[in-house]
């Protein structure tokens, strides 16, 4: 009644610093039958953590404070300059003069995703090179457009793929497009770059590399290489928040996608869209697509400022010496690390056979409770066989890695036995 509104006002005013009274008198007034739930009345708690594993790494204060900034409107001319950054850092970090560069707004999948629907028409072919989840993830994809063919190491799953045979499979399947990962995080693998594109080219296949887990932590030339897609995330050497996934394509790969008979399965990563919201299709306005991550844009905008202030070759510089020292310091404890030759391990994401006799759930957990520190175990095909330890962009640092292997260490001390 209008009393009791009269008076539930007054006790509004009377008791306004008092909220649990407030809340419980509201409720009884209230409409709703789903109250609201007891845990977001309490403040939100996210602990500190060493975020070691393969991702997300920890972000740098000064991207955390960039992110934090108030937001603008997605569709202000600054917001337009901060996108128009954004495109030149991802040119620079990919070594491309691509014009068609952009940022998904989403995770590394979403470029997966994009990537894909935008070049592969239904019923046309997909290769993908597997040696590890990423091959088998894409794979996953592709195959919900066309005809897949996968591709694996002769010698050993988890293994780089030898150029032969990446050219007969080419010359074989004629394919219109052939996926590789350059840095297989789920078995620490960098794979080789070099005559690929070549390969691809000459078959007039276009070439797709993923390097989520790889960019700003070992060499990669889209240009130089012949790559025509290429795609990364942002939450791991790039060191911003997770949600945002620079993607770049060059002009053969423009030419299928714009040359399309079907539209892309995604309006959301429909590369038309896209391109003109991010100013790539000359066309004089940007119309509205959907509102892009304003908060992950800024952060990720001050994370390719930091790269563009390091300087690549000096942040590949970083990665390769700080993940020696810390292979090195794994192989003093005893540990042997899964790939064997040196120069095919990916500098972000050391991977460590299972030590022998150990549970490795059991090892991380206790890094986990004892140290604060993610490590993680393995991913996809490589669950059981491998532990993880990620060193990327603000995380490298040589003093990271000691804590990573005191840490070992005290875990290979005290974590009982289980087997052997
Ligand atoms: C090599 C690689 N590709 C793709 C992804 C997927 O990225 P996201 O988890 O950001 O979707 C990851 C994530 O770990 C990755 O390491």
């Amino acid at each position: 009644s209008q009393g009791q509104t009269k008076s539930i006002n007054h006790l509004q005013t009377d008791f306004s610093r008092n909220a649990p009274v407030l809340q419980r008198l509201d409720r009884s007034m209230s409409s709703v039958t789903v109250p609201p739930p007891a845990c977001l009345l309490r403040p939100l708690e996210a602990p500190l953590r060493y975020l070691f594993g393969p991702g997300p790494s920890n972000v740098p204060p000064r991207v955390l404070a960039a992110g934090g900034r108030p937001i603008i409107g997605h569709l202000h001319p600054e917001m337009y300059g901060i996108m128009n950054d954004i495109k030149k850092g991802i040119q620079y970090a990919f070594q491309t003069e691509n014009k068609m560069t952009i940022s998904m707004s989403g995770s590394g999948h979403a470029a997966m995703e994009c990537a894909v629907f935008n070049a592969v028409e239904p019923g046309e072919s997909v290769l993908v090179a597997v040696n590890g989840i990423w091959g088998e993830r894409v794979a996953e994809i592709a195959e919900r457009m066309g005809e897949l063919l996968l591709l694996f190491s002769k010698e050993d799953p988890y293994d780089s793929i030898e150029s032969n045979d990446i050219f007969f499979a080419v010359e074989k399947h004629k394919p219109v497009l052939f996926f590789l990962t350059h840095g297989e995080s789920s078995a620490g693998l960098c794979h080789p770059m070099d005559g690929i594109g070549d390969i691809c080219r000459k078959h007039n296949c276009l070439f797709l590399v993923d390097t989520v887990a790889s960019l700003g932590a070992a060499p990669i030339y889209m240009d130089k290489q012949s790559i025509d897609i290429l795609y990364t995330g942002s939450q791991k050497a790039l060191n911003a928040p997770p949600g945002t996934a620079p993607i770049s394509f060059n002009e053969r790969a423009c030419q299928k996608m714009f040359n399309r008979k079907t539209k892309p399965v995604s309006y959301l990563f429909d590369m038309t869209h896209l391109s003109n919201y991010w100013g790539c299709d000359g066309k004089p306005a940007r119309a509205y697509h959907h509102t892009g991550p304003v908060s992950g844009f800024f952060a990720l905008r001050e994370s390719l400022a930091i790269l563009a202030e390091t300087g690549l070759e000096e942040s590949w510089r970083k990665h390769k010496e700080v993940s020696g020292y810390l292979q090195r310091g794994l192989e003093d404890l005893g540990l042997k690390l899964f790939i064997p030759e040196r120069d095919l391990r990916l500098p972000s994401v050391t991977t460590i056979a299972i030590p022998e006799g150990y549970d490795w759930r059991e090892m991380l957990v206790y890094i986990m409770k004892n140290h604060q520190m993610e490590m993680t175990g393995g991913l996809g095909p490589s669950i059981g066989m491998v532990m993880r330890i990620g060193l990327m962009g603000y995380n490298c640092e040589k003093t990271n890695a000691d804590m990573a292997l005191q840490a070992l260490a005290d875990a290979l001390k005290n974590c009982k036995k289980t087997r052997g």
